[in-house]
This record gives C-alpha cells, sequence and structure tokens, in this order.
C-alpha cells in the first residue's frame, strides 16, 4: 500500500523507495537556501494549514510554523486546551470543520496511534481536497523526524546508503525510531544495532528486510557505527511506578553517551537525537553537548526546510485522489459449467455433506477453525449488503458455509479470502455453477477481530472504524495493524474463543 504522489503523509512505509529518496529528499535539500534566507517565499495562493498537537512539542510544532511561514501561508495551531476534542468531538467531526473553514493542509500530533491514516481515509472517501501530515502518532511513526534524519545524514555523511547506524534507549516506544527503521530498510548496506535493556527492545519484525541487524543490551555493540540516533525514554507512555518504570528509574545511566564512550567510538562519529533530551535522564551528557560529532541542534535546523519540502509536495497534489488500498485483488474463475452437469457430478462423488442448492453460494476450503469466525462475520456485514446474510450450516463434518437465495459482494468475498486465503466460493445462480477463487497481493483481514493495543484508533469508539490488519512477514506475530503498526499473532486479533 505505497503512494506515487505525495498527497498525504502519514508513514514513512506508505512512500515508496522513488519518491522518498528521488523526489522528497532532493526537494528538502533544495530547500535548505530558501530557509537560510528565512525571509517568505512570495506565495499567491496561502493555503490555511491546521496545526493540532494534543501532545507537547517544541521542535516540531515550531519549525511545521515556521515552513508555513516561510512557504507565505498561514498556520493556525490547535492544542487540546482550545479544540472541542476535549468535549469528545470525534475525529470525523474536527475533520469536517477544518474543512468547512478553507484548511487545506492538517498536520497532527496526537497521543493516539493510527488517528493520522483515519483522518486521511476521511479526506478520500468525501473527497474533502485536504492533506494530512502526521505529525508523530503515538508510538507509531514520525515520518517528518525521519525525512529531517535522512537529510541530516545525507548532509553529515555525505550518503544514504553503506553505514552502520545504532540506535540507544527506548526502542520500543521510539516513534522517531520506528519510522527512520522503516527509511532505512529501503537504503542499500545499512547494518543496524539497537542496545536497549530487555523489556524496551524491538519486536522481531523490524530486523525484517535488513541484510546485519544485531539486537542487545550491551553498549559495546555500538563499536564501528558510523551514526548513532540516542532515543528519549518515553516516561509519558507508561504508568509511574509500574514495573517498567521502576525498571528504567534503575538502568537509565547505563545508557548514556558521555566523555567516555565517546572516546571508544569512531572518531568520524555522528550523534543525533531528535530532542528533547530530558535533562534528568540526560541520554547525552549535558558536557558533551558542545562537541562536534554531538550534532542534535544542527538536525534540528533541518525541520523546517525538510517540511516546507513535503507541504510544498503536498500541496501540489491537493486535487489528485488517492486510494489507500493499492492490494491488487482478482477474481478466479476456476469452473462455469451448466448447474446440472454440477449436480449430477457432485452427487456421483457421494460426500456426505453436499447439499443440492439451485441458487445461492456454497464457501468451502475454509481454513480450519476460521469457518466460525467467518459465519459471524457474514452475519453483521449489513454494511456491505443488503440486510442481514442469511448462513445456514447443515455439514457438521466439514466446514463449509451454505447460503441460500444470496449472493456476496466482491468486497465480502475478498475478506472472507484475507482469512482464509485458499477459501472457494461456489455460486448456483441462473442454471449455471460457477467455482471462483479470491487473489489478492497482500492478506489483508479487515472488518473482524481486535487490536490489542488499547490505545489505536481502531479502539477508540470513533464511529465507522473498523479493524484491519495486514500480513506482513514470516515472524511469529505476522499481523500488524494497519493503523496503529503494532503485530499480533491471528489467535490474538481474531475471537477464536467465541
Ligand atoms: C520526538 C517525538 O516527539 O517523538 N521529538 C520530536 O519530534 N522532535 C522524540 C521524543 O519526544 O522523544
Amino acid at each position: 500500500m505505497t503512494m506515487n504522489a505525495l498527497k498525504h503523509l502519514i508513514s514513512i512505509k506508505r512512500l515508496n523507495p522513488e519518491l522518498l529518496f528521488d523526489d522528497i529528499i532532493p526537494a528538502c535539500i533544495d530547500m535548505i537556501p530558501v530557509a537560510k534566507k528565512a525571509k517568505p517565499l512570495r506565495c499567491d495562493n496561502g493555503l490555511k494549514t491546521v496545526l493540532f498537537f494534543d501532545e507537547h512539542s517544541t521542535r516540531t510544532r515550531m519549525s511545521f510554523a515556521e515552513a508555513v511561514r516561510l512557504l507565505g501561508w498561514h498556520a493556525e495551531q490547535e492544542t487540546l486546551a482550545c479544540n472541542s476534542r476535549n468535549k469528545k468531538e470525534s475525529w470525523m467531526d474536527t475533520l469536517m470543520m477544518w474543512h468547512n473553514y478553507n484548511t487545506r493542509l492538517v498536520c497532527t500530533r496526537t497521543h493516539q496511534e493510527g488517528v493520522p491514516l483515519w483522518l486521511a481515509e476521511m479526506v478520500e472517501k468525501y473527497d474533502l481536497n485536504m492533506g494530512i501530515i502526521n505529525a508523530g502518532d503515538g508510538r507509531n511513526q514520525h515520518p517528518t523526524q525521519t525525512i529531517l534524519d535522512l537529510v541530516t545524514i545525507q548532509q553529515k555523511l555525505g550518503r544514504l546508503h553503506n553505514f552502520k547506524i545504532g540506535f540507544v534507549g527506548d526502542l520500543l516506544k521510539s516513534r522517531t525510531a520506528h519510522s527512520l527503521l522503516d527509511a532505512l530498510r529501503m537504503c542499500s548496506n545499512i547494518s543496524v544495532v539497537c542496545v536497549a535493556p530487555e523489556n524496551v527492545q524491538l519486536p522481531q519484525h523490524h530486523a525484517e528486510g535488513f541484510a546485519n541487524f544485531i539486537q542487545g543490551a550491551d553498549m559495546e555493540l555500538l563499536r564501528d557505527c558510523d551514526v548513532i540516533n540516542v532515543l528519549r525514554w518515553q516516561v509519558e507512555r507508561i504508568e509511574a511506578n509500574s514495573p517498567e518504570f521502576l525498571a528504567f528509574l534503575r538502568i537509565k545511566q547505563k545508557y548514556q553517551i558521555n566523555k567516555k564512550l565517546l572516546e571508544f567510538l569512531k572518531p568520524t562519529i555522528i550523534i543525533l537525537h531528535a530532542l528533547p533530551i530530558d535533562q534528568e535522564v540526560e541520554e547525552i551528557a549535558h558536557d558533551i553537548m558542545d562537541d562536534s560529532r554531538v550534532i542534535p541542534y544542527q538536525q534540528s535546523w533541518f525541520g523546517p526546510p525538510s517540511r516546507m519540502a513535503v507541504l510544498q509536495m503536498i500541496a501540489n497534489n491537493l486535487l489528485t485522489k488517492i486510494s489507500f488500498n493499492h492490494n491488487k485483488v482478482t477474481i478466479d474463475e476456476i469452473k462455469n459449467i451448466p448447474l446440472d452437469e454440477a449436480l449430477i457430478a457432485t452427487r456421483n462423488k457421494q460426500h456426505d455433506h453436499f447439499i443440492p442448492l439451485k441458487n445461492g453460494t456454497v464457501i468451502d476450503h475454509l481454513e480450519p477453525e476460521t469457518g466460525i469466525i467467518i459465519r459471524m462475520m457474514l452475519k453483521t456485514m449489513a454494511d456491505l449488503h443488503n440486510g442481514v446474510i442469511t448462513v445456514e450450516n447443515k455439514s457438521p463434518k466439514k466446514d463449509i458455509i451454505v447460503i441460500k437465495e444470496q449472493f456476496l459482494p466482491k468486497e465480502i468475498m475478498t475478506r472472507i479470502a484475507g482469512l482464509s486465503p485458499g477459501v472457494t466460493f461456489n455460486i448456483m445462480q441462473d442454471g449455471r455453477f460457477r467455482k471462483i477463487k479470491i487473489k489478492q497481493e497482500q492478506q489483508v483481514i479487515s472488518g473482524i477481530g481486535t487490536c490489542l493495543n488499547p490505545n489505536c484508533v481502531t479502539r477508540s469508539g470513533e464511529p465507522g472504524i473498523q479493524p484491519r490488519f495486514i500480513n506482513e512477514g514470516k515472524n511469529s506475530h505476522p499481523f500488524g495493524c494497519d493503523y496503529c503498526g503494532q503485530h499480533f499473532t491471528l489467535a490474538e486479533i481474531l475471537p477464536l474463543h467465541v
């Protein structure tokens, strides 16, 4: 599910490498001299941009505001203190108000994961002619930070390939690390070392796509790195006095970048940090902040030009209509014969589950245990069908589903195939028997199940939002929530116990 033109910026994963490295990064670099002049561009069409921040921010908020100013546009800053989100307004209603009052670009920083994707989907569904930029959603993604990190690395190291990068700190909850890793996965010959105590190390799926990926708790692993990205401990995302919090208090000093460690690192190392540094923890020791290898302040300077480029590119595509679902789905018709012929053939095989249906659909070849879930799903899919689907099950021996007198639209068949990729649909209609299979590029499970992350927008009670998971790999937790990015097993997301 990648985008070819930058219409919204939701996550790094949704960009294709050409768009990121051939268009966005060069556009950011071209903006550097413009931002250096610090004089607004003359712009005939000063677009209205809303900066909505429900989490604290200095750099991201200010650099978006400065980018908007330098483009000659108008920025309106909104926080929870002034916005009706504080009165439990839905995201949809907030979005409609931004739209009604002529907002063209919306940059959101939200404590909840998945909000930007949901907003962008609503923009496309209702043709709202707006662009959505994710300025950080919970622990999930922070794509504009990644873009400016890449610009910094490009400017300081002179390349975006062939280097070794270390990440130190709270890898589990740092969205800056998750986004940057997604971008580095698209670069060639990158070695990654992640250093963190065990309770905040990355889940296994993050290692996928890297030839060299090491994770451990020992700072010695940072030897030979060309770049180190230091991460703040995301204490606001854990409960005070929880076991994780107490463990953090015990170990925080162990992961500090200080004078002694600098001596042991490559002399040409560059040390990045998205900032803020926690002044009590000092994940980078205060007394090395003016060392020429420690460059978070220079890094943050690349914020405005990078965000100018992103804003401008999105503004250029405002009238483009995009679809978030690029999953290629095809219907494969395996059989199309007269119904009488099919009935005789089946009767001759003497299947004990045989049901001589003349008009309707039989769903067959379901994966073990999925029959019960699909039956449940069909009963509740009134939104995709005219009314409730009546399911009969006359075959206790085989997991097949019989739907008399009804036919399923492609969307429903695709959803079923997402759950059970080998499924076949036998359609008896107008005296013909058709057997079809649905093929899709990605296995997508939508409209059923629950994301286990309580902070995911799909758990917010937002009207209309439905869970969606994508099978992303061969690891132990392959199903990634498309909104919040967290990964689960099939058994975790589906109501198998029902
Ligand atoms: C980061 C963020 O908000 O995720 N900061 C930023 O955007 N400059 C990092 C952090 O807060 O730890």
